[in-house]
């Protein structure tokens, strides 16, 4: 009964705006995270479904229950795997059994589908989660892809050797590849779950969204290396990173949530990282010219976004995007992480990376990016990854469920000019950024929205990410900036709004 209680509490909450589905879940303390998460997606998603089949049945009025606990009680009962509660609850979905499952399936025959699904919306069904496969990282500090493979084979799981084309991941039942991009990703079938396995438990594999293993990968960072993790927790890309310098070298990794870095720094240990210099701090307090910093040659970055790219979350997302202030206040945020990250003096390679579907809080904050140093260039990253930045930036990737099944995302390289690049972009008529510029928000826009996100040039970011996370959802889920986020950027809005009221009052009264 506790799950289906916290969860009509967390979607009551949701309704009246007091945080994100992943904030909620986290914080509520629930002792199975990932399965009332599921659950709370899940009826989020079928929300107008469920409503309809309530509405029908006039359960509400034949219960007295409450709406949201109506839709979670009937989403796992008709739709989901079962009610996993007894008692007055399980009673009451019995006695209406009848009336709940012929209210379904008369939506069904009305629709003319067959199965549940069918029913959401198309753009729904096309990118849903649970039918992207299930990647694995296979961590090349703690094992080789080979023995990986050979563990599994011998666990039971057919080995189809390299996949050469996309419909090659498309797998059923206990089948699985090498990934046809990344050489340390292995593919499964969708359902997978190997949160018990203990190649998982060992640290051996890292559960991991194929496109969440692009920035690292594409930085490349050289063993013995100095590294930057700008915006590093839970750290997946670090310990990705890590496993590329083959733990030699300096890893730097800074985050402003202290739960999220005490979650990182177990995942790490698993993980065998030994390179990291953790630091719970707000990145863009980093003295770029700190000594401990001069020998910075990469830099990855991954700040807070929209999480418009995670399938699961794309409900919340509707209501952010059509919140253009907000995403515009992330985006100014962003782009004043990126403008700092480039003022480390011996850097080379940066990857911006973002699990946003949104041109704001990608291409537009790139294009600004490279209009104000123009010491950095954009490099094509990963030529034969199928989709591709919006013109004119296909150098960088873009990622989704339907043209490279994986949740959506974004990746930039960026590396600092030769003197011969230099020369040849002199050279070259037009440019990505020339070609960008009407991309570009207006000097005073983006001005404003800095203001707005209270991240101006002063560095006085008040940017947190107040929730806290749990190790064992995979990583995509974590990178959404938070509600509380987004609050603090509307309350730094809000702040200088009665700021500038109050100037404005004293100044009125002096004249
Ligand atoms: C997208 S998540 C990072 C995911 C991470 N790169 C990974 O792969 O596991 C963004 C992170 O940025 C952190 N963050 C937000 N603002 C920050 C700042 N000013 N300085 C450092 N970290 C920040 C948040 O706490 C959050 O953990």
């Amino acid at each position: 009964m506790a799950l289906y209680a916290k969860a009509a509490e967390i979607l009551e909450r949701v309704e009246a705006k007091q945080g994100a589905i992943k904030t909620l879940v986290f914080d509520s303390k629930f002792k199975n995270i990932k399965q009332l998460f599921a659950l709370v997606c899940e009826t989020q998603k079928y929300s107008t479904i469920l409503e309809e089949i309530i509405e029908s049945t006039k359960l509400i009025k034949k219960t007295k229950i409450k709406m949201n606990l109506a839709k979670v009680l009937v989403y796992d009962f008709v739709i989901g795997k079962g009610l996993k509660c007894g008692g007055p609850w399980k009673a009451l979905m019995l006695k209406h059994r009848s009336r709940l499952e012929a209210a379904l399936a008369r939506m069904k025959i009305k629709k003319n589908v067959s199965c549940n699904q069918a029913l959401l919306p198309p753009n729904i069904q096309q990118s849903e989660g649970d039918l992207l496969p299930r990647y694995v990282r296979v961590n090349t500090l703690k094992t080789t892809v080979e023995d990986a493979i050979d563990y599994f084979k011998r666990d039971g799981f057919s080995y189809l050797g390299k996949a050469y084309r996309l419909d090659d991941l498309k797998l059923k039942g206990k089948s699985f590849v090498a990934d046809l991009h990344l050489p340390d990703v292995l593919v499964f079938s969708a359902k997978t779950d190997f949160h018990d396995h203990y190649l998982y438990k060992a640290g051996h594999i890292i559960l991991q969204d194929k496109a969440s293993c692009l920035p690292a990968y594409l930085l490349n960072p050289s063993a013995g290396s100095v590294v930057l993790d700008a915006c590093a927790a839970p750290g997946n890309k670090t310990s990705h990173l890590a496993a590329i310098m083959k733990n030699k070298g300096r890893l730097f990794a800074f985050d402003l949530d202290a739960k999220r870095l005490a979650t990182m720094s177990t995942l790490l240990l698993r993980a065998g990282v030994t390179c990291q210099q953790l630091a719970n701090q707000d990145f863009l307090k980093v003295d770029p010219d700190g000594s401990q910093y001069k020998d910075v040659e990469y830099i990855l970055l991954d700040p807070s976004c929209s999480g418009s790219g995670m399938v699961c979350l794309r409900d919340e997302e509707s209501s952010l995007q059509k919140d253009s202030g907000r995403l515009k206040a992330l985006a100014a945020f962003q782009l004043h992480c990126l403008n700092h990250a480039l003022r480390f003096p011996r850097l080379q390679r940066l990857v911006y990376s973002t699990c946003s579907i949104h041109t704001e809080e990608n291409e537009q904050v790139v294009a600004a990016c490279l209009q104000q140093n123009r010491s950095f260039r954009l490099v094509p990253g990963l030529q034969q990854w199928p989709e591709r930045g919006l013109p004119p930036f296909t150098q960088c990737l873009r990622a989704s469920a339907t043209k490279t099944l994986t949740h959506g995302f974004f990746v930039a390289l960026l590396e600092r000019h030769t003197a011969e690049t230099l020369k040849e972009q002199a050279a070259q008529i037009s440019s990505p950024v020339a070609e960008m510029s009407s991309f570009i928000p207006s000097a005073n826009e983006g001005k404003q929205e800095a203001d707005d996100a209270n991240v101006s040039e002063n560095g006085d970011g008040e940017f947190q990410e107040a929730s806290s996370t749990n190790m064992e959802l995979d990583v995509a889920l974590d990178a959404k900036a938070t509600e509380e986020e987004i609050k603090i950027l509307g309350g730094a809005k809000k702040k200088r709004k009665r700021r500038k009221k109050k100037r404005d009052v004293s100044t009125a009264e002096t004249r």
